[in-house]
């Protein structure tokens, strides 16, 4: 495939989301977010006991969709949505005003090789770009077993003017993932949007 062919793919893939979400934002522009959220263990108990916000879940792989979507309804979560996409893709995919309140990111890929270490979430554009949608003060929260990615992610924080990390690194709830329950030995990190 050309590089024109994958960027005109990508452009499509955008605009499928955005025409997907449509409904979504018609609901509420202020959204709870979880990105990579595997099967919905997290966001769905979260979703049920905050049923006042409006929770969104994306993940790249369309089973743990549709399981987070099965696991939401059997919670009673009608306010949790559930998307296939990858986290730039649907962030570009987003009306500019739509605001995220709180940023959920557990057990993301960690890449171990470095020749890898460019895909990984946790990069300087990435925390640039979604700081946009955050207004001063929103946090986000995340979550690894992977320590070097911890360091990683730390030290990409660090040097970073948009977000800055806090003392305080408990979540406003807590309920055990799927990675989680294999890899209970993990660390957290909680930034602000400065
Ligand atoms: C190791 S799993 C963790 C799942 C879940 N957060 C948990 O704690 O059980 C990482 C998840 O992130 C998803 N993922 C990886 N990169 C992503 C991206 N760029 N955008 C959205 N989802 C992504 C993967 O498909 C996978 O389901």
């Amino acid at each position: 495939m050309s590089l024109e062919e994958a960027l005109q793919r990508r452009a499509q893939r955008i605009r499928n989301i955005a025409d997907e979400c449509a409904p979504l934002w018609e609901r509420s522009k202020n959204i709870t977010f979880e990105i990579g959220c595997g099967k919905g263990h997290y966001l769905s108990a979260y979703a049920a006991s905050f049923p006042e916000q409006t929770c969104v879940g994306i993940d790249l792989i369309s089973e743990r969709v549709r399981d987070s979507r099965r696991r939401a309804q059997n919670k009673g979560a009608q306010n949790a949505f559930f998307f296939k996409a990858e986290a730039m893709e649907f962030l570009e995919a987003m009306p500019r005003d739509a605001v995220l309140e709180k940023i959920f990111i557990f057990f993301p890929d960690p890449w171990p090789k470095e020749r890898h270490h460019r895909r990984r979430l946790m990069q300087g554009d990435f925390l640039d770009y979604i700081r946009q949608f955050s207004r001063a003060g929103a946090r986000m929260y995340f979550r690894t077993d992977y320590a070097e990615y911890f360091e990683w992610t730390l030290n990409t924080i660090n040097q970073n003017s948009n977000w800055e990390i806090i003392a305080d690194n408990s979540l406003p709830f807590e309920e055990v993932s799927q990675f989680q329950r294999i890899l209970p030995d993990f660390s957290t990190l909680v930034a602000e949007a400065v």
